[in-house]
């Protein structure tokens, strides 16, 4: 690093409130960042963090409230300003200039760069920073051609290279692999422990929080409802504060019984990408009844296209897939013979017509089936609208209203509207979910995960794909790591290595 100038800030927010129009985003929040700690903030999807960091960085001005950066009041006028007080933040999305080579971002990015830049003696400068840097990355890069945990890598190197001294990072985790977070978040890590860095991070993973963060904050609709030493609070602690109330996590799944026969079987399933190149190079899989089986990897590596495949909105080029021994072609009546269900990413996209109403959009799985179609087309709107109050309280979608236009609703609740259509549409063999809470706050995820547990102890055979490691961890018996279009590594949450499969996620197969 360079030569240390100053320490990290003590910084402090106090009683800070901001509201949008209508919106009260924070309401007396305080937050205190000693030097040198790493410290958490949590809050469910809206909860007021990204807006309180924004305050913190000049990017918005709080209406009430006051910031005291080593004790001194300070107005923050704008993210320079932050700048020049030591403060920097990392986001979820990268701010990079892709077409530039590392070196050009690091130094473009300086604020007191001269209008006629000394290459020579700036690519000096920063070699010499680089020497020192924790991490090695190549500067001469172009920053499009590194990978996800190598670009969020640069952003902090940047942060540094700038002098900031209190980091703060917004969801910066969410675009990584398991072991990319890790040595990103390690590093910042060593930082605080040397006393070079402060930190304060955002972030939706327990995990993360647990291992590397010291203090915990907690906002809830804009309010500050808890935190203290990561020591001293256990996670379904801080999931309470979150959320408000205990986590009824699988209360009523039930039990699990061994898995049975093979019901979906994939045999060497080749299929080609939107370029017509081949991404899938001959997938076998097998899920049984009673199972749940995850297919881990990083985006991009056929997964979407497997399920395509699956769901018959793609063509095979190779390879049979087969649901109870009976040969498998999607079709909208097998799909239903074979009690065929999927749960798709994006479902308001992929399984919904946002301007028709909850009602009609669960209605969709059955209504060419009686009682919904009585006389040739006709629909029977009052069994319609008594499926959808039907499931709407079995499901607890919210509002409880079967005419609501499915788009008005929280991404949760249209999840909840479509599993829950799912899932009535008969007796159900197969449920293929892919990314099922992908942005959905931790009462919606909870939800989602006790209803397949619930599902696969009810005998169905389940399909679970997600970028996130630990959610396939947590509710599969058995993980596939999808990697280049292949199966490249299969385990049992019990014996995963997580570093191990995060390396087989990032394409180093053994
Ligand atoms: N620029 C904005 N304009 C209007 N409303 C906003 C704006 N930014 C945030 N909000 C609202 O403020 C609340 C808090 O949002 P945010 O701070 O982004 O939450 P979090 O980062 O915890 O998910 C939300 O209800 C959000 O819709
Ligand atoms: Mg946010």
């Amino acid at each position: 690093m360079n030569a240390l100038k100053t320490p990290p800030p003590h910084l402090e927010a106090c009683g800070i409130s901001k509201r949008f129009g209508s919106v009260q985003a924070l309401e007396d929040v305080s937050i205190n960042v000693q030097p040198g700690s790493f410290q958490a903030l949590l809050g469910e999807n809206g909860a007021g963090k990204s807006t309180i960091v924004k305050c913190l960085m000049g990017f918005y001005h709080a209406d009430s409230g006051e910031i005291r950066i080593n004790g001194t009041p300070t107005r923050i006028a704008s993210p320079q300003a932050a700048r020049r007080l030591g403060l920097g933040m990392v986001f979820q999305h990268f701010t990079l200039i892709p077409s530039m080579t590392v070196a050009e971002n690091l130094i473009l990015a300086r604020p007191n760069l001269p209008f006629v830049i000394d290459w020579k003696s700036e690519t000096r400068q920063l070699a010499d920073f680089l020497k020192q840097a924790p991490f090695q990355v190549d500067p001469h890069s172009r920053v499009s051609t590194l990978s996800a945990g190598q670009k969020q890598k640069v952003e902090i190197l940047k942060e540094l290279y700038l002098e900031t001294r209190l980091l703060i990072l917004d969801e910066p985790t969410s675009v990584l692999t398991r072991d990319e977070a890790d040595e990103v978040l390690g590093f910042i890590h060593r930082l605080v422990k040397k006393g070079e860095l402060s930190a304060l991070l955002i972030t939706h993973k327990f995990r993360e929080v647990m291992a590397y963060c010291d203090e915990v904050t907690v906002l809830r609709r804009g309010r500050f409802v808890g935190g203290g030493k990561t020591a001293s609070l256990d996670v379904s602690g801080m999931a309470e504060m979150m959320m408000g109330e205990a986590r009824v996590r699988n209360e009523a799944v039930g039990t699990r019984s061994p898995a049975g026969r093979s019901v979906l079987r994939i045999e060497g399933l080749r299929a080609r990408g939107d370029n017509g190149l081949e991404v899938l190079h001959g997938i076998d899989l097998t899920v049984r009844a009673g199972e749940i089986v995850g297919i881990a990897g990083v985006s991009g590596n056929g997964q979407r296209e497997l399920v395509e495949v699956i769901a018959g909105q793609r063509g095979a080029t190779g390879g049979r897939i087969s649901v109870n021994d009976e040969d498998h072609r999607p079709t909208r009546a097998m799909l239903r013979n074979h009690k065929f269900c999927t749960l798709p990413e994006e479902p308001l996209k992929n399984a919904a017509v946002a301007r028709m109403t909850v009602a009609e959009n669960m209605a969709f799985g059955v209504f060419d089936q009686p009682p919904f179609q009585r006389a040739g087309f006709l629909l029977d709107r009052k069994a319609i609208a008594r499926l959808g109050r039907d499931l709407i309280a079995k499901f607890s979608v919210h509002p409880p209203s079967p005419d609501a236009p499915i788009g008005e609703l929280s991404g949760g609740n249209v999840q909840r509207a479509i599993l829950a259509r799912e899932l009535s549409s008969g007796q159900v063999s197969v449920l293929v979910a892919a990314n099922p809470v992908f942005g959905l706050d931790f009462k919606a995820v909870d939800f989602i995960h006790e209803r397949l547990l619930q599902t696969r102890n009810q005998g169905v055979a389940v399909l679970l794909l997600s970028e996130d490691l630990d959610e396939l961890l947590e509710l599969a018996d058995r993980v596939l790591v999808m990697s280049g279009g292949m199966i490249v590594h299969e385990t049992t949450p019990e014996k995963a290595d997580p570093a191990a499969i995060g390396r087989q996620m990032a394409g180093h197969h053994s």
